[in-house]
């Protein structure tokens, strides 16, 4: 007999942890290159169409499919009997798997730059040229990576509850008192007005396939959606969570960090000249840089790169969640030996990544921007095809004593999101790919 599954103890704890597993680098690291790279406000807006029309529509069903099934994907899309459903399940663990053997290498740098601005030495290092040291020592990213992956196993041993929520409820409120603290050091700087028209207003002639693909690939990416994030952590929801209420507040808490983290690093970059179309370098050689110019720039680095690891490191714990609760549902094995074999598994994937910065991109834009959103449109297809129209309402509604949710929403994610996301993708991943790799 399986062991009932533990519960998250209050909404306040649920809103935090969901919000905990969006918010991460997705805002704070990629947000900002991907608007700077395709076209400031252009991007902005199309990240917020997209969000409301694909991004929380999508959110309430991977709580729905998650909390309706109590499983992981595997178990989930086998439950609801999903043709394929096994073989799709572990596509998506195999995505998870890749993307997070990435994603903690790139918490390993943010970990280095914590180190390195706690220890006040933020204002004595030439960013450019600690970025590229940096990526070229592999023992090095190796030991900060490690480091993660160890307090990841350490929060997951401790369980859903114990672990995951309690960290939240502490990390979450504090992050974005960070980002105010931070967000008013970088406006008063002279000139900063200028980095904040070109990231607020949109120069709509600027919109095209391309920046509407990278949008798309930037809501699934930072939400967390692909089917398999929110569906996990939804099978530990109670049956009285509104999952409407959870879905719109996760939506709004996660883009509300995004742009509260481009207001920290936009304007501030344009206001010191630094070039903001470098990709993914772009956090972690001008924030040095930034920070390096202004007073008390270590005691600010160390707040920004603090926050940048809790934020990122929540996110991560939640992939490995995703690997650990497939692992257990699906085979059985106990909890705590499942997650040292995947921490040390996704450790030794990691190396690959330490070795190549064109590896990690090329990756994210894959396993980031073309199969999440992929895997979150097979979630809704499953659920909607599968499931059907009675059984899909009564599940999203329960908890929900307000206004109940209706078929509108039910035949937007049967038809629309999937279908768009499917669009989207077909005519705009050359332009996405290209305009990183060339
Ligand atoms: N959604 C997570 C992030 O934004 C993966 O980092």
């Amino acid at each position: 007999m399986t062991a009932p599954r533990p519960h998250f103890s209050s909404s306040f704890g649920v809103l935090m942890t969901f919000i905990g597993v969006a918010v991460g680098l997705g805002n704070v690291w990629r947000f900002p290159y991907m608007t700077a790279a395709f076209g400031g406000g252009a991007f902005l807006f199309v990240y917020l169409v997209l969000l409301g029309a694909f991004g929380i529509p999508a959110i309430m069903a991977e709580l729905t499919l998650g909390r309706l099934t109590r499983r992981g994907p595997v178990g989930a899309f086998r439950q609801i009997g999903m043709p394929g459903g096994r073989t799709l399940g572990w596509a998506l663990f195999v995505t998870v798997f890749m993307a997070v053997s990435y994603y903690m290498v790139i918490v390993g740098w943010v970990l280095r730059y914590f180190l390195v601005s706690v220890a006040g030495r933020v204002g004595a290092i030439t960013p450019a040229a600690f970025f590229d040291e940096l990526l070229a020592g592999v023992a090095g990213q190796f030991v900060m990576t490690s480091i993660v992956v160890v307090l990841v196993f350490v929060v997951l041993a401790l369980g859903i509850r114990k672990g995951v929520e309690r960290t939240s409820i502490i990390g979450m409120p504090l992050l974005f008192l960070l980002l105010l603290v931070l967000i008013g050091r970088s406006l008063t700087l002279p000139g900063a007005g200028e980095g904040l028209r070109f990231y607020l207003l949109p120069d709509f002639s600027k919109i095209n396939i391309g920046v509407v693909t990278a949008a798309l690939g930037q809501v699934f990416f930072s939400l967390s959606l692909g089917g398999t994030f929110l569906l996990t952590y939804a099978s530990y929801l109670p049956r009285t969570t509104n999952l409407k209420t959870a879905a719109i507040a996760v939506g709004v808490g996660e883009t509300l960090a995004a742009i509260l983290a481009g207001l920290v690093i936009v304007p501030a970059a344009v206001s010191l000249g630094i070039e903001l179309n470098s990709g993914p370098p772009l956090t972690f050689v001008t924030v040095p840089t930034i920070f390096a110019q202004m007073a008390w720039g270590s005691v600010y680095a160390a707040l920004f790169f603090g926050l940048l690891f809790f934020a990122a490191f929540l996110s991560a714990v939640a992939a490995f969640e995703v690997l650990v609760t497939t692992c257990v549902d699906t085979f059985h094995w106990p909890r705590i030996k499942t997650a040292a074999a995947v921490c040390v598994g996704a450790l030794l994937a990691g190396i690959v990544s330490m070795r190549s910065l064109d590896y990690i991109l090329t990756s994210d834009l894959f396993w980031g921007s073309t199969m999440q959103p992929l895997g979150s449109a097979l979630s809704l297809v499953g659920l909607a095809w599968v499931v059907k129209l009675r059984k899909t309402l009564d599940a999203v509604n329960e908890g929900n004593e307000g206004r109940p949710v209706g078929p509108l929403w039910y035949y937007w994610i049967k038809y629309v999101v999937p279908v768009g996301v499917g669009v989207i993708l077909v005519l705009g991943l050359d332009d996405l790919f290209g305009a990183f790799l060339g």
